[in-house]
């Protein structure tokens, strides 16, 4: 059991540090990390945030439990040079096209949403995003009109066979929970979309048993915060997925507590909390490294198959917020490693 740990910049080596100590904890046998550097970090030591190296640790493995990447120093730099190329290009080169963000209201936390509390309780939602297409990843370029102008433009793209398998993963995610699915798209306005639409509409075919809605994105938006328990799975495009899971986070009060899983077809995949870098408290201890820990509880149920220490991690999680234990995220004043310890003790 080959696991790569890269933990990146701002506070990501914080965060995997805890959860690699709860990973170690479980004393699996067999268990083997292997570190190797991503983004800012990696570009610092090796002129390069994904470097040959790192995607080498990444082939060897069986799954990647990845921090955080971004560093506003690198902001001058050419795009293909920026961290942000790290977990773009591990996502592509490694093919982890299925993006999951889960989001649901711990118990004991209802107070933390912006929403109002009655509202959020509802929320136990699970947004699939297509990772690997869409305006993400198709030609860009910065170019000067004949008049002088300068234009930035971006082609957003999707091909069917790629609307197709992330809409599979999006019904048997539904299969497997209330077998509601809601397929968000602006088909409005998009030919991306209509071609999302369409072909959503065909995969549905397969799996009669799910309710399936469509939901424009601006509306899907409101819609979060008006009615969020309405949801179930949502399936969405890369670029609409970024957007509806960092407002998903926010509904159900920190941006601290989300894992996600990002998975290649069979059981390859790399785990992330949702949060960024945060360059703001990086090195302070001040991170909540919760989000990190579950990500690592996710890897253990979807790449190694170990369902009982999966949830023996999540309920040590839920357990140390029950009893109070609190990261600054969400109104506490534990420190990283204090929470780690917390959750280690609970394990
Ligand atoms: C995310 C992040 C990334 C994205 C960035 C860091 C490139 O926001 O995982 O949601 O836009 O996909
Ligand atoms: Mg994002």
């Amino acid at each position: 059991m080959r696991i790569a740990v890269f933990a990146g910049d701002g506070i990501g080596p914080e965060v995997t540090e805890q959860a690699v100590r709860v990973l170690e904890k479980l004393e699996l046998p067999g268990l083997e990390l292997v570190e190797g550097d991503v983004g800012g970090a990696a570009y610092y030591k090796h002129g390069h945030p994904l470097p040959a190296e790192t995607l080498e640790i990444a082939r060897s493995a069986q799954a990647i439990l990845f921090g955080a990447v971004g560093d506003f120093s690198c902001d001058h730099l050419e795009r293909h040079l920026r961290p942000e190329q790290a977990i773009l290009g591990l996502r592509k080169e490694l093919g982890l096209f299925a993006n999951l963000r889960p989001a649901q209201v711990f118990a004991g936390l209802e107070d933390l949403t912006t929403l109002r509390p009655e509202v959020a309780s509802k929320i136990d939602l699970l947004i699939v995003r297509e990772l690997n297409g869409d305006v993400y990843f198709g030609e860009k370029g910065m170019r000067t009109l004949e008049d002088g102008r300068r234009q930035g433009w971006d082609m957003m793209s999707y091909a069917e066979d790629e609307v197709r398998r992330i809409a599979h993963v999006g019904f048997k995610a539904a299969m497997g929970r209330s077998k509601k699915l809601c397929s968000v798209d602006k088909a409005n306005v998009l030919e991306t979309s209509q071609l999302w639409r369409d072909v959503v509409i065909e995969v549905a075919k397969e799996y009669p048993e799910v309710e399936l809605t469509h939901m424009y994105v601006d509306n899907a938006a409101m819609q979060l915060v008006k009615n969020p328990g309405q949801f179930d799975v949502i399936v969405t495009g890369n670029l609409f997925g970024d957007i509806l899971s960092d407002q998903a986070s926010m509904c159900v009060g920190s941006i601290g507590l989300l894992a996600s899983a990002s998975l290649a077809e069979g059981t390859y995949g790399l785990y992330e909390p949702i949060h960024g870098s945060a360059p703001d408290i990086a090195g302070k201890g001040l991170a909540n490294p919760m989000a990190t820990i579950l990500s690592a509880a996710m890897l253990l149920r979807h790449s190694l198959g170990l369902e009982a220490e999966a949830a023996r991690i999540e309920a040590a999680v839920a357990k140390t917020l029950a009893d109070g234990i609190k990261g600054g995220d969400l109104g506490g004043s534990a420190g990283t490693r204090e929470i780690g310890d917390a959750v280690l003790e609970r394990l």
